[in-house]
């Protein structure tokens, strides 16, 4: 298989010298095989929609390389973004503000068909009629206005109006987030039908982990701008090694309150917001301030990604220790008696 998607070493910062300077992605390395999902995941002010910017060319970065398709990404004002998007597309979070609420659905899924696939009036609108069909909407739903239609059906179009070019690659930023939890079911189950049908990829990016890992092939954790844990879907969602990692997993809810609550006490100190946490100046792990397991290797050694099994990489000098101590306790976030002991 070849890889429709490559970041190497991409560092984004924002803002400039000391006042407000935020390095939003720190050396990221990420591979995207043809047709296949890769599941980002990482909480708020973690980075991920900088790196999704970035592979639309909409940012600068820093230092290091995209290519998509084979073709190396450059950095474009949005509108020239746009009409370069062919191989590379973007789905967002909100459906309604990312249509043209003055806008018939229908025309906005006939623009860049006409644009990219040079159809005329007549072909375009049966083209883009045939489009909705994948997406389940009907011919009467795209002849309304985006605030006629239901958060879910606007989804659905945005994800249309997506794929009408044609694209190789999709980023999917938080696409279902703003949904309520039964169209989420259906927005994602239609996602992994088109790429099914189409043979797309998708950089499906979510806070929500849960939903990653039901829809990614391969799922990369992200703190503060770092990869800390990268592999196979199941890999990391049946045996993460990072301390991180297991954290997510941990605020997953479970039906039984009481374990809910259990489980709760033992990640509020794993968990928070990365922008809580200043970098650390002085090498060190970027996670050992929340880090149970952090010790003194921690504080000097900023770990980099290793391989713990085949393609499973993990940042954490502990990898190992962590991962038994989960198959010891699963129910377990981590082990408070480290730091004790
Ligand atoms: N335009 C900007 N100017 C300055 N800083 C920014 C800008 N955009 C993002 N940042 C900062 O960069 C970091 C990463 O932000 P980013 O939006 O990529 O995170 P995210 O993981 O997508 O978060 P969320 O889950 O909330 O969408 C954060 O610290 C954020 O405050
Ligand atoms: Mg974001």
């Amino acid at each position: 298989m070849s890889s429709v998607l490559v970041i190497e070493d991409l560092t984004v910062v924002y803002g400039r010298r000391r006042r407000g300077r935020v390095v939003a992605v720190d050396r990221l390395s990420l591979n995207i095989e043809e047709g296949t999902t890769f599941g980002l995941v990482g909480e708020s002010g973690s980075g991920k929609t900088t790196v999704g910017r970035a592979v639309l060319g909409l940012i600068r970065p820093a230092s290091g390389r995209i290519s998509v398709a084979g073709e190396p990404v450059r950095h474009l004002a949005l509108r020239a973004a746009v009409a370069q998007g062919k191989k590379a597309q973007v789905v967002f979070q909100d459906p309604a503000g990312s249509l043209n609420p003055a806008r018939l659905v229908l025309d906005t899924l006939r623009e860049p068909l006409r644009i990219h696939g040079r159809l005329k009036r007549e072909a375009s609108t049966r083209a883009a009629e045939a489009l909705g069909g994948q997406v389940s909407l009907a011919p009467g739903m795209l002849r309304r206005l985006p605030y006629q239609l239901s958060g879910g059906q606007n989804q659905r179009a945005a994800i249309a109006r997506a794929l009408a070019p044609g694209p190789r690659l999709v980023v999917c930023d938080e696409p279902v987030t703003a949904l309520d939890v039964s169209t989420q079911a259906q927005v994602v189950n239609l996602l992994v039908d088109l790429q099914h049908r189409s043979g797309v990829a998708y950089l499906f990016i979510s806070h929500d982990i849960s939903v990653v890992r039901h829809v990614s092939h391969r799922i990369g954790v992200i703190y503060a701008g770092r990869l800390v844990e990268v592999g196979e879907s199941s890999s990391v969602s049946d045996s993460p090694s990072h301390p991180y990692t297991q954290a997510l997993l941990a605020a997953i809810p479970v039906p039984d309150p009481a374990r809910q609550r259990e489980r709760r006490a033992g990640r509020r100190s794993l968990l928070g917001t990365a922008a809580d946490d200043a970098l650390p100046a002085d090498g060190g792990c970027s996670y050992r301030l929340r880090c149970p397991w952090a010790d003194e290797v921690c504080q000097r050694v900023d770990p980099e990604l290793q391989s713990v099994t085949e393609d499973h990489l993990v940042a954490c000098h502990h990898a190992e220790r962590v991962l038994l101590s989960r198959s010891v306790a699963p129910a377990a976030t981590g082990p408070g008696s480290a730091a004790d002991s």
